[in-house]
């Protein structure tokens, strides 16, 4: 199977290449490396991959690649190249959050029009419910983002589905949730309070913690997702959580724990555009493509904990 990768050098896009390449797929991936965080950390993301001789990238921005020729040949797209970041979201920088989730995407999708491709996977949020009543969240939930990013991943969803109805383009889409582990992006919770507490610094948590979160392993976020290519149905959208709800201050009890430190908390203002909790009834997944999420929070802690120690040289 030849593959397409869009956001190959992030966090999950280079745990996807892994494992697609070690399950004897060509793997064509893209990336611009855009400075949300240093470059520095993506090119360790692909150290990996970069030996691996089915393995190509292409370093380029979606909205100017050559899409027909590295489409062709290729049965599966991935797309999870964005600008993440949920609290980033507002002022000036939403110029980027349009240009890399909205504008790529459709430059993409239309792409894809016209083409014998087997599925196009495209990587959403549980950030486009917003502050739902009722929880879990399932995915006729009312979508009522709370930030700027949510509201292009919405965008992006809508256009997906919009592209699989009229031109029959074969969408999935996949409202990962808060996805942790080994290489989790530099300004997320878990990354955040590692940093600090090699430093003996102080852990700043946004509220009194008890907001909770869903807190999905990579590998089953990466297990969820080439599940979704080869089961998903075309046109569909799957919550893909990790089977529990934690508030943030039981998580970080679970995380200084294993570390055997008692950190110092700072708390601030809850952050404008953060959802106060999310919790994924994930009975469709489970259904229709078969996933269960394997790795619960301890053991999934455990093993970020252990490369973090690993890569930081602690
Ligand atoms: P990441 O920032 O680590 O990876 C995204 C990659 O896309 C980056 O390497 C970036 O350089 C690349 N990119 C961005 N815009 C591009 C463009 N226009 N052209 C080419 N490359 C571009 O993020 P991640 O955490 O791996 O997230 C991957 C996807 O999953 C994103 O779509 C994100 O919105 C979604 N998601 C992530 C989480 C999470 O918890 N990490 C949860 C829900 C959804
Ligand atoms: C994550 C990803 O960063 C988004 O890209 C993704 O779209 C989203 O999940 C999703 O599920 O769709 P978030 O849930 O905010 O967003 O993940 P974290 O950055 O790990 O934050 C988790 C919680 O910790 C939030 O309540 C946040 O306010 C809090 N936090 C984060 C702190 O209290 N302090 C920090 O230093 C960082």
């Amino acid at each position: 199977m030849q593959c397409l990768i869009t956001g190959a050098a992030g966090f999950i896009g280079s745990h996807l290449c892994e494992r697609l390449l070690a399950a004897g797929a060509r793997v064509i991936g893209i990336d611009c490396f855009t400075d949300f965080y240093p470059r520095q950390i993506k090119e360790r993301n692909l150290a990996t991959v970069r030996t691996h001789s089915a393995f190509t990238l292409h370093e380029a921005n979606l909205l100017e690649a050559p899409l027909p020729s590295l489409l062709r040949n290729v049965e599966v797209v991935f797309h999870l190249a964005a600008q993440a970041g949920v609290r980033t979201s507002w002022g000036r920088e939403f110029a980027t959050y349009t240009n890399c989730n909205i504008l790529a995407t459709q430059r993409l999708l239309e792409a894809c029009r016209d083409r014998r491709l087997r599925r196009v996977v495209v990587a959403s949020s549980s950030s486009v419910y917003g502050d739902c009543d009722e929880l879990p969240l399932r995915e006729e939930s009312p979508l009522r983002p709370v930030s700027p990013y949510g509201i292009t991943k919405l965008a992006t969803e809508h256009l997906a589905s919009l592209y699989a109805s009229k031109f029959t383009v074969p969408v999935v889409s996949l409202r990962y949730f808060t996805v942790y582990g080994p290489r989790q992006r530099p300004d997320m919770a878990f990354s955040r309070f590692l940093q600090r507490l090699a430093r003996d610094e102080p852990l700043e948590i946004y509220g009194d913690g008890t907001q909770t979160r869903d807190f999905t392993y990579i590998d089953d976020i990466i297990d969820a997702t080439v599940r979704s290519a080869e089961r998903g149905l075309a046109g569909a959208v799957y919550n893909i959580g990790g089977g529990s709800r934690v508030s943030l201050n039981e998580a970080i009890e679970t995380l200084t724990a294993q570390l055997k430190k008692a950190p110092h908390l700072l708390h601030q203002a809850p952050q404008v555009g953060d959802m106060r909790h999310t919790f994924a009834d994930i009975t469709k997944a489970q259904a229709e493509l078969q996933y269960t999420p394997r790795v619960p929070l301890a053991e999934g802690l455990r093993r970020q904990v252990e490369w973090f120690l690993l890569s930081s040289g602690g």
